[in-house]
């Protein structure tokens, strides 16, 4: 019991699912020195190829879409085809961040993942919504104009600008993972995948749907990794409220996308996993 640590007797980080006392028996889940070595497992058992899936029957139902639903479509998926390019590009200084080779071997591979999502996502504007574009940065910058402006700022403004700040140390890992995995992964990318599950549950675009439901598999690791790191980093009461002021707005950054219910749903789930990680706690202390 002494190295069980309190956050993973509540949430699962490979599924994101809350765990019961039931679940959790006797054992340890995670005991503390072997964390990154569990996070690598669980990728190696994700792995998926964005190449593979089938996005023919898609391209052929896409056109008889209804315009309201074409258009709600566009914006998810072209904020993504952004969102996933820019976040594949600036985990890179996370690695050096770490000071910790075998978090940065699982940085690797979750930014190998991040390649994997930007991928797909090409393809679904190349191959279904045949936005112009004979490479990846022409169809990204078409991709642009259609993806919600709050998208654009978090993914083309904040997080480069996050991330050049963590490359040069003037910021701290912290502030890092608190930006990228609690408030990127865990809010807005998360309520996306979540409006795009929604609207395709009637199976109109198989492909894409499974390609979002891979996607998002995987982003549950991430999620959970990045909290893992957060609980090692030991914010400060600073960095904490600082993320979750951000939370608040995050899943707004949709707009007319992501209906406000899902929002509703998802935006109180960072201050939720900053609780289970028992990092809600020095700053209460610190009040
Ligand atoms: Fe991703
Ligand atoms: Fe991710």
């Amino acid at each position: 019991m002494a190295d069980r640590q309190a956050w993973d007797l509540a949430f699962d980080p490979a599924t994101g699912r809350r765990l019961t006392q039931q679940d959790v028996g006797n054992g340890n889940l995670l005991p503390s020195g072997r964390w990154p070595s569990f996070f690598s497992r669980v990728a190696a058992r994700l792995q998926w190829d964005a190449k593979a899936i089938d996005l023919a029957p898609d391209a052929r139902a896409w056109p008889e879409l209804p315009d309201e639903r074409r258009e709600r479509l566009i914006a998810l998926l072209a904020g993504f085809c952004v969102a996933e390019d820019a976040v594949a590009v600036h985990l890179a200084p996370f690695g050096d961040a770490a000071n910790n080779s075998l978090v940065a071997w699982v940085l690797f591979l979750q930014r190998r993942d991040e390649q994997r999502h930007a991928m797909i996502f090409d393809r679904i504007v190349a191959e279904v919504l045949e936005l112009p574009g004979d490479t990846k940065d022409e169809r990204r910058d078409a991709a642009r104009a259609h993806a919600p402006a709050g998208v654009l700022e978090l993914f083309e403004e904040r997080l480069p600008a996050m991330a050049g700040e963590l490359a040069a140390g003037r910021t701290g890992v912290d502030t890092g993972i608190g930006l990228y995995h609690m408030i990127l992964e865990g809010i807005v990318l998360a309520a996306g995948q979540c409006a795009l599950l929604a609207d395709l549950d009637d199976g109109a675009l198989p492909g894409v749907r499974q390609g979002v439901e891979r996607v998002e598999r995987d982003e549950r690791w991430h999620i959970g990794f990045g909290l893992r790191c957060l609980v090692e980093a030991r914010p400060s009461p600073e960095v904490i409220d600082g993320v979750l002021a951000s939370a608040q707005d995050a899943a707004g950054a949709w707009g007319d996308a992501v209906p406000r219910e899902i929002c509703e749903a998802v935006a109180p789930n960072c201050r939720r996993r900053l609780a289970v990680a028992k990092l809600l706690e020095p700053r209460a202390a610190a009040v």
